[in-house]
C-alpha cells in the first residue's frame, strides 16, 4: 500500500492533479480538485486507510466512499469544495456558538462544516443517539465508521422495509435523546437522512445539526418532526406534530 500512496503523491507533486482555477467547477462532477486529492492522500496516512474502496454515494455536494483501515470498512465522506453553497451553510455555523471562533472565508467554510458534522457525531455519540461513530476529519474530509454488511451499505429508511409504529416511536426517541441530552437538532431530518440497519435507526448527515441554542433551532426542530410525521403516516401511523414537538422539548 505505500507505494500506492507515493505514487499518489508523486502525481500531486508533478502537478498532475492541479486544474487551473476556474476549471474545477466543470469538472467537479467527475473529479476531486487536486486539493482534496492531496487531502486525501493525507487522511490516508493520519487514520492508516489501506485504500479507498467504491463509492457509496455520489451527489452533488458529497460523495461517499468505502474505505478499509486495517482490513476493516470504514465511510469516508468527501465533500467537494466547489459545489458546497457558501450562504446555504454559513446560516448553520453562524448562530451555533460552538463554532463562533471560526473564521468563515469561501476558501474555509468546507473545511468547518466537515468538522462540524464530526463534532455532531461525537455528541450524539455521547447521548447515545445511534449514528455513525466519528474517526477523523482532515480538511474537507470526514471517516466515520461504516453501517451495513460485508457487500451492502445499509438501506435510507425510505428504501428499508421496517415496523412503522415501532420504528416511529424509535426514531422519536433519537430526536428527544439528540434535543435533550446532546442539545442538538438534525436539522435535514427525513427519511433520506436515517440508515435502517440490523433493525436499528442511524441518525446521517449531520453537517447542518445545529445547538438548541441556535435561533433557527425552533424552526428546524418543527420541520424535521413534519418531515418525520409525514413520512410514517404513509404508513399509517397517526401524530399529531404539535404533540410531538412538546414532548420533545421539555416544558
Ligand atoms: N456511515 C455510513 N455508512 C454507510 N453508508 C453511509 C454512511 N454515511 C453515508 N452513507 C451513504 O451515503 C449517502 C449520502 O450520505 P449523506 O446523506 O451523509 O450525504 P449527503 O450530504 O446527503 O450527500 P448529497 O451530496 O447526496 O446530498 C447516504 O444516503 C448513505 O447511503
Ligand atoms: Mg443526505
Amino acid at each position: 500500500m505505500e507505494n500506492d500512496r507515493s505514487a499518489l503523491e508523486q502525481l500531486i507533486k508533478e502537478k498532475l492533479f492541479s486544474f487551473k482555477e476556474g476549471m474545477d467547477r466543470k469538472t467537479s462532477d467527475l473529479l476531486f480538485d487536486s486539493r482534496t486529492l492531496k487531502a486525501i492522500y493525507e487522511l490516508m496516512g493520519k487514520l492508516d486507510i489501506d485504500y479507498i474502496d467504491y463509492p457509496i454515494s455520489t451527489g452533488k455536494e458529497s460523495g461517499v466512499f468505502k474505505a478499509y483501515v486495517h482490513g476493516k470498512p470504514i465511510a469516508v465522506k468527501i465533500y467537494k469544495m466547489s459545489t458546497l453553497k457558501f450562504g446555504k451553510i454559513e446560516n448553520y455555523i453562524r448562530g451555533d456558538y460552538r463554532f463562533a471562533k471560526e473564521k468563515l472565508s469561501r476558501g474555509n467554510v468546507v473545511y468547518v462544516w466537515a468538522k462540524k458534522e464530526f463534532t455532531n457525531l461525537v455528541e450524539l455519540r455521547k447521548a447515545g443517539v445511534l449514528c455513525p461513530v466519528p474517526i477523523g476529519f482532515h480538511r474537507n474530509i470526514l471517516a466515520m465508521s461504516y453501517i451495513g454488511s460485508k457487500d451492502m451499505s445499509a438501506p435510507i429508511l425510505k428504501d428499508a422495509e421496517f415496523e412503522p409504529e415501532k420504528v416511529f416511536k424509535e426514531v422519536v426517541g433519537m430526536m428527544t435523546k439528540a434535543y435533550r441530552k446532546a442539545n442538538i437538532v438534525h436539522a435535514d431530518l427525513s427519511e433520506y437522512n436515517m440508515l435502517y440497519y440490523r433493525k436499528k435507526v442511524y441518525f446521517i448527515d449531520v453537517g447542518q445539526s445545529v445547538n438548541i441554542k441556535h435561533p433557527s433551532s425552533e424552526i428546524f426542530l418543527r420541520r424535521d418532526i413534519f418531515n418525520v410525521c409525514t413520512f410514517f403516516r404513509k404508513f399509517g401511523v397517526v401524530s399529531d406534530p404539535l404533540e410531538i414537538y412538546s414532548t420533545i422539548v421539555p416544558a
